[in-house]
């Protein structure tokens, strides 16, 4: 255990939540605001489109039908709101009430009548036995309080034949053999928070702290001073989580959880254990699947395609083929290997 993790786990009482409460609902976008399908149509002008349509392509063509599909944990409505032209109706829940409320009102802009979004934890899914013909999910079976209860809520609301095609998130292909730790520092109110999150390989776990630390005049200087990343933050005003690189770790490691021990006053937290493919394998057979695939992503083969075609400026001259071409790359989905991946793509099947 890290350091910092350790020093928590000791002089904190911590409470024990899950992702649903600490991370996502206090998101103000879960998804990047620009993201394709989501929040505008995808276009051939974008080389990153050209990558996010050949992986909503590859859901489809592991899917194998275009009927009623189950998305697991959609946040923002993703991959719902891209799918929702293909197929016909999709049904996207969350364990996050501000997550369906945002995955809504994209739905609602972009005018897609055959999505609906529904409040609801994936261990206890709402629906009928065998009442849908295809499952997906995008990286939220790995975030769920008990993922295996979770896969057998999707077996079982699938009907036979139905298959579940996810994305789940790989820790030993992202880290390879090394941890990652990342904190952030900011105040609200007159209250401080330290956020600390770890991500280890073996085994494969991540778990995240949020402390609530009472006024502290000292601590003002060092939040103010906390750096701020131009890219994705939680919610506006917030800096971001940063890197636990040796300059942030001498302002913001453990001599500032010793400084400020007396003043906090709440301290929350979740850990997930994540998957190996062995252990993906395990589960998804557990659950009742068979004939389970995992393999890589299929954006590893199309942004080395689509990134050498726009540099050697063919891509241009491919615009009118945009959603064709996507579609028959993505069905190399099944070739391409799962083991150095961050993500892991999966197809299993509920047998008939
Ligand atoms: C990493 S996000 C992925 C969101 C979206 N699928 C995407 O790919 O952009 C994980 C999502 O799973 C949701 N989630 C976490 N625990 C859940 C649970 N027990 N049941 C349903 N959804 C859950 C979170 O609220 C979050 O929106």
């Amino acid at each position: 255990m890290q350091p910092i993790e350790e020093w928590i786990r000791t002089n904190l009482d911590v409470e024990w939540t899950n992702s649903a409460t600490l991370r996502y609902a206090a998101m103000d976008h879960q998804a990047p605001p620009d993201l394709g399908g989501v929040y505008r149509d995808y276009t051939p002008e974008r080389v990153d489109d050209w990558i996010d349509l050949t992986l909503i392509m590859a859901y489809l063509a592991a899917l194998g039908t275009t009927g009623r599909i189950l998305d697991v944990g959609t946040g923002d409505g993703w991959p719902a709101l891209p799918l929702a032209p293909y197929v016909d109706r999709v049904v996207g829940i969350d364990a996050t009430s501000k997550r369906i409320n945002t995955a809504e009102a994209n739905r609602a802009r972009r005018g897609h009548e055959n999505v609906e979004f529904r409040h609801a934890a994936c261990e206890q899914i709402p629906f009928p036995t065998h009442s849908f013909d295809g499952a997906v999910a995008g990286t939220a079976i790995e975030q769920a309080v008990d993922p295996g209860a979770c896969l057998r809520e999707i077996y079982r609301v699938l009907k036979r034949g139905g298959a579940l095609v996810a994305t789940v998130e790989h820790l030993a292909g992202e880290l390879g053999e090394r941890s990652e730790q990342q904190v952030e520092l900011f105040q609200r109110g007159d209250r401080f928070w330290y956020r600390y999150a770890v991500k280890e390989p073996a085994p494969p776990r991540e778990v995240e702290y949020l402390v609530e630390i009472n006024p502290d005049p000292q601590l003002e200087a060092t939040a103010a001073a906390f750096p701020h990343r131009s890219g994705f933050t939680r919610r506006k005003g917030e800096p971001g989580m940063q890197p636990l690189t040796s300059a942030i770790a001498a302002a913001c490691g453990l001599p500032l959880l010793e400084q400020v021990r007396d003043k906090i006053v709440r301290t929350r937290g979740f850990e997930l254990h994540h998957y190996t493919v062995a252990s993906l394998r395990q589960a998804l057979t557990a659950a009742g699947f068979s004939r389970v695939q995992i393999r890589g992503p299929i954006t590893r083969i199309a942004s080395r395609c689509f990134i050498g075609l726009h540099e050697s400026g063919t891509l241009p001259h491919l615009r009118p083929w945009f959603a064709h071409i996507c579609r028959g790359l993505a069905e190399a989905w099944a070739e391409v290997p799962a083991e150095e991946s961050s993500l892991l793509f999966i197809r299993a099947r509920k047998e008939t």
